[in-house]
């Protein structure tokens, strides 16, 4: 397999796309709000990506997908699509992912946002899905397998009795929107890759809070927890630098520094 490692002019361009897809995910969280329709984030999402930001959702259109952004509430794992029927209400967990293109780079992130009051096990559900996002990130330099990401992964969330998603997984990024690697979350063959300085890819765990399996919907995009357990996702685009990585999609609500020397 080829994984492309980027110039420092395409990793300025990728900088610039994950920007702009962080802002997206800043931009939208005041919307969140119990009555609001997962149509009406995406029509406040699409209208910011393609007016404010002059950039292209990656999602419109992709694999014919209708929307801008995914929007994964509750027992959806993944690959929601908005609708103007389903309003938010409070309690429920919402998962937004947002992929935009600018001068030809993608930008690829996903948040959780809790609607209204939290339950108990959302909120425990969605911070321990980004506290495995984070490990990971602290854990990515040169040198080390890819490998040993998911396998971390995998042993943290397991240690919290929840489950890590197999079917979907993190991806290579850049002029193309899922290169090489495929970045899994839980320990499996790696086909020897170790990580390389330039490499650009996503990092972006599913968790289960039930049974790690999941079902497609009839819709052809949809994808639910196969027990209904609620499933909760964080995803950062990165890159790995000489001696840690840099997180190309960091908002300004996390605590993390965008530079990890690792
Ligand atoms: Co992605």
């Amino acid at each position: 397999m080829a994984i492309s490692i980027k110039t420092p002019e395409e990793i300025e361009k990728m900088r610039v796309a994950g920007r702009l897809a962080a802002e997206v995910l800043e931009m939208i969280g005041a919307h969140v709000k119990p009555g609001i329709s997962t149509g009406e984030l995406d029509r406040i999402c699409a209208t910011y990506i393609t007016e404010q930001q002059q950039a292209v959702s990656a999602c419109l259109g992709y694999h014919g997908f209708p929307k801008s952004v995914c929007i994964s509430i509750n027992e959806v794992v993944c690959h929601g699509i908005p609708s103007d029927e389903r309003l938010l209400k409070e309690g429920d967990i919402v998962n937004i992912d947002v992929t935009v293109i600018k001068d030809e780079y993608h930008g690829d992130t996903s948040m959780m946002f809790i609607v209204g009051k939290p339950t108990i096990l959302g909120e425990r559900l969605c911070k321990i899905t980004q506290e495995s996002l984070y490990l990971a990130l602290r854990l990515v330099k040169p040198g080390i397998r890819l490998r040993t990401l998911g396998k971390e992964i995998q042993k943290f969330v397991e240690a919290q009795n929840f489950s890590v998603v197999r079917e979907y997984c993190g991806h290579g990024i850049g002029k193309g929107f899922h290169e090489e690697p495929q970045v899994l979350h839980y320990d499996a063959d790696d086909q020897g890759v170790v990580l390389q300085a330039g490499m650009t890819f996503t990092i972006e765990p599913m968790v289960n809070a039930g049974d790690y399996r999941i079902r497609s919907m009839k819709d052809g995009w949809t994808v639910k927890t196969k027990d209904r357990s609620l499933s909760a996702q964080y995803e950062h685009t990165i890159v790995v630098t000489d001696t840690g990585c840099e997180i190309l999609t960091l908002r300004k609500d996390e605590t993390l520094p965008a530079v990890l020397v690792n």
